[in-house]
């Protein structure tokens, strides 16, 4: 497509807005209209840093409202829609299910109901050939359930077996998406990527939850023994996952996006505690910025970890095979685990204002 003028969907949550800030800098000359409802989870500052480009437009608004999707496709002409607007976390799920059916289902399929009017329905009711389009959809390992320890990675081949109510929203969403490929002709994409980590990731998640409890020496929450295995991927590297599936990616097809990095959660959290003693060793001024942060300063960031009853349904193991992206798209993550660590427990380190609100 020359030129893509694009809805993304969550645009100012954590990945989307890593999408949207790496979207612009790649392709300048598109238009990215970012439509956000602002949950908890949204946040508009995740946006500043291109707030001021004239080719981004922030809309305050829910995928649920069809009517708005609709005139937003034809005032900004737009031919390509990413979605990652979502419910996003697990133990959310399991206290209160309803935004994520409402959100996850309900509004992946207002988004369908409003592309196949837009992009097939009107134009044939007009007698105009279908126009050059895109539905992508951002989904998630977590659809293909959970694996043991010694388990193939799961490729696109694997049947979905969600096991929590946001894994079961998210399979939901990716079937509708599909169907509306195989009844309607939309031209659909889907990526199913690991966990992601970096920037702009919410405090409630893992990496940015022990990043700040260690800065505020406050307990590390470990569920059960520790020992969930996720695969592990920098945020930048799944938005280029996504622009190779946009550019290069087979219509009506799913594309796993990964790192070929697993860890065990406890192993997360251990790696967190030293490379935070390390850094508050390193640099005196970490103390001085922050004086709460006890056992960082002391080198004893370990002591603060405190294994809590493990969440209910948990899923074991997640492992990504990621061969058909590679090897189809030449995807291959540009981040080594290494650098992406460093580079966003710097970024946390750095941004206090950012996260500080949020706790
Ligand atoms: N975080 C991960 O590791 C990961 C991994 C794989 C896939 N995904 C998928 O990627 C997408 C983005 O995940 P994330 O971690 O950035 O989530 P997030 O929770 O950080 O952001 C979600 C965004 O969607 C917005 N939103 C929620 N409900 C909305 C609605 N009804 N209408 C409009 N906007 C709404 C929120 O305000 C927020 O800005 C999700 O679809 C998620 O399932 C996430």
């Amino acid at each position: 497509m020359e030129q893509r003028n694009l809805l993304v969907t969550g645009g100012a949550g954590f990945i989307g807005a890593n999408f949207v800030h790496y979207w612009l800098a790649q392709y300048p000359q598109d238009k990215v209209i970012v439509l956000d409802a602002l949950t908890y989870a949204g946040n508009k500052a995740n946006l500043d840093i291109v707030a001021n480009n004239s080719n981004m437009i922030f809309v305050h608004g829910n995928i649920c409202d069809t009517a708005l999707i609709e005139s937003l496709i034809d005032t900004h002409q737009l031919n390509t829609i990413v979605h990652f607007a979502a419910e996003s976390h697990v133990d959310r799920s399991i206290t209160g299910p309803d935004a994520f059916i409402e959100t996850n289902i309900l509004g992946t399929y207002s988004l369908l109901k409003a592309a196949k009017k837009k992009w097939i329905d009107e134009p044939k009711a007009q007698g105009n050939p279908t126009p050059e389009h895109r539905f992508h959809h951002v989904s998630t390992d977590e659809v293909y359930g959970t694996l043991s320890a010694t388990d193939p990675a799961f490729t696109e081949e694997t049947a979905y077996a969600p096991n929590s109510p946001y894994s079961a929203s998210k399979a939901a969403s990716d079937h509708l998406v599909r169907a509306y490929h195989h009844t309607y002709g939309l031209e659909v994409t889907t990526s199913n990527c690991s966990n992601n980590y970096g920037p702009y990731h919410f405090p409630e998640k893992l990496i940015p939850l022990i990043v700040t409890n260690i800065l505020n020496d406050k307990p590390l929450p470990v569920y059960g023994d520790g020992q969930q295995i996720r695969d592990w991927l920098y945020v930048e590297d799944h938005a280029r996952g996504i622009d190779l599936v946009l550019n290069k990616g087979r219509i009506g097809e799913n594309y796993n996006i990964g790192g070929n990095n697993e860890w065990a959660n406890i192993d997360i959290v251990k790696l967190v505690c030293k490379v935070m003693s390390e850094k508050f060793a390193a640099n005196p001024n970490l103390a001085e910025r922050y004086p709460n942060a006890l056992s960082a300063i002391a080198g004893k960031t370990e002591n603060l970890i405190t294994y809590v009853q493990d969440r209910a349904g948990h899923d074991r193991r997640y492992a990504i095979d990621a061969t058909k992206t590679n090897n189809e798209l030449g995807y291959v993550p540009a981040e080594s685990f290494e650098t992406g660590f460093a580079k966003t427990l710097d970024w946390y380190l750095d941004n206090q204002q950012w996260w500080q609100p949020l706790l």
